[in-house]
C-alpha cells in the first residue's frame, strides 16, 4: 500500500497527487507548476480556490529560485530549515509555481522539510511540490498515515508512509514582505524562536495576511469546548498535566507542550470516533509552542479570526 519515495516522484511527473509525509502533518502532494494537479488539489481538499499553498522545496537555494528573500529571509531560512518553518516572501518566478498554487498573489510561501521521507520524493522530483496539510477543509490534520488515507487517500496514486509525525502541529508562517517581518500562523517554531533571529515581529500590515486563517478550521464533528474546568456527561475530556481526565486521553501526562503537539490532532480525531456528545479540552499554557496549540483549539472551537 506504501509507495516509495521514487515512486510518489513518478506520479507527481504524471500529474497526479501524492500523499507526502512531513515532520509537522501529512501532505496532500502535487507538481507546484501544473495548473492541473493543484487544481486536483483544491478538488480533493474541498478547499476555497482563495487560500494557497505552500511549495516544499529541497534546500534553500531552490527556495531563492522561486522567491526573493532579503537578509531576513535568509537568516530564518538559515537557522530552521530544513523545519517547520514557512516564509512567505515576493514571488521571483511565477512559472514554478502556477497562479491556482498562489491563488494569485504576487507573494509565494515556501519550506523545505526535515522529513527523511519528504527530503527523498522532493531530490527524486526536483522541483518545487505543493502540499497543503492532507486533511479535507476545516477538518483536524493528520498526523498518520492512518489518517492521511482516511482524509484524502481517496483522491492519490501514491501515498508514502512516513510513520507518525515527529512534531504534529503545522509550520510557522511568516511573511517577508517590503522589509518587515510578520507571524501570519503560529506552529512548530515559537515566535520567540524566531524573534531571537529577526527582532521583535511587526504587526500584520498590509500584504501580511493569510487568506486561509479566515475559515473555521481543525474541527472534528463533536463540539470542542475549551479552556474546560469540568467535564459533562458523554464529552471526553482531553486533559493536560498530571491527574487530569483519563491517561488515555491526556494530550501530556507530564504537562509537555511538545508532547502535546504530537498529541493534538490524533486525539481529537481519535476522541470524535466515539461519536461524544462534546470534547472538551483542559486549559493549555500559552507559551511557547502553547501559542500554537491554542490556535488550533480555538479555531477547532469555532473562534475564527
Ligand atoms: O506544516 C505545514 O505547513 C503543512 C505541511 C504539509 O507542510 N502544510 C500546511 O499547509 O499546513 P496548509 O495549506 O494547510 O496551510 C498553508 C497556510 C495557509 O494558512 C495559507 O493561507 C498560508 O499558508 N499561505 C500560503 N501561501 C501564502 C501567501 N502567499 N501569503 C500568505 N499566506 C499564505
Ligand atoms: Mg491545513
Amino acid at each position: 500500500m506504501s509507495a516509495t519515495p521514487q515512486e510518489a516522484a513518478a506520479a507527481l511527473r504524471d500529474g497526479a497527487l501524492i500523499l507526502l509525509p512531513t515532520e509537522t502533518v501529512y501532505g496532500l502532494g502535487a507538481d507546484a507548476g501544473d495548473p492541473k494537479a493543484v487544481a486536483a488539489i483544491f478538488e480533493a481538499k474541498g478547499r476555497p480556490r482563495f487560500n494557497p499553498l505552500i511549495s516544499h522545496v529541497a534546500d534553500a537555494a531552490a527556495a531563492a529560485q522561486i522567491a526573493v528573500f532579503d537578509a531576513a529571509a535568509q537568516a530564518l531560512a538559515d537557522a530552521f530549515w530544513p523545519g517547520p518553518l514557512t516564509l512567505v516572501g515576493p514571488v521571483r518566478d511565477a512559472a514554478r509555481v502556477c497562479d491556482l498554487a498562489r491563488a494569485g498573489l504576487d507573494s509565494v510561501a515556501i519550506r523545505v522539510p526535515a522529513h527523511p521521507m519528504a527530503r527523498a520524493v522532493l531530490a527524486a522530483f526536483d522541483g518545487p511540490v505543493v502540499a497543503p496539510s492532507a486533511n479535507r477543509s476545516g477538518r483536524p490534520s493528520p498526523t498518520t498515515f492512518d489518517d492521511a488515507v482516511e482524509e484524502t487517500g481517496f483522491a492519490v496514486a501514491a501515498a508514502v508512509d512516513g510513520g507518525p509525525c515527529r512534531v504534529g502541529l503545522e509550520s510557522t508562517v511568516v511573511s517577508v514582505l517590503d522589509g518587515r517581518v510578520a507571524l501570519l500562523r503560529p506552529g512548530a517554531v515559537t515566535r520567540a524562536q524566531i524573534e531571537a533571529v529577526v527582532g521583535p515581529l511587526a504587526d500584520r500590515g498590509e500584504g501580511h495576511r493569510s487568506p486561509g486563517r479566515l475559515t473555521l478550521h481543525y474541527a472534528p464533528d463533536a463540539p470542542v469546548r475549551i479552556e474546560a474546568a469540568t467535564v459533562r456527561p458523554d464529552e471526553v475530556l482531553l486533559g493536560f498535566g498530571p491527574g487530569v481526565g483519563e491517561p488515555r486521553w491526556s494530550l501530556s501526562p507530564t504537562g509537555d507542550l511538545g508532547e502535546a503537539a504530537v498529541n493534538l490532532f490524533r486525539l481529537l480525531r481519535e476522541a470524535d470516533r466515539t461519536r461524544p456528545a462534546g470534547i472538551a479540552v483542559s486549559p493549555i499554557p500559552a507559551t511557547g509552542l502553547g501559542e500554537a496549540i491554542n490556535d488550533r483549539l480555538r479555531r477547532a472551537a469555532g473562534f475564527v479570526g
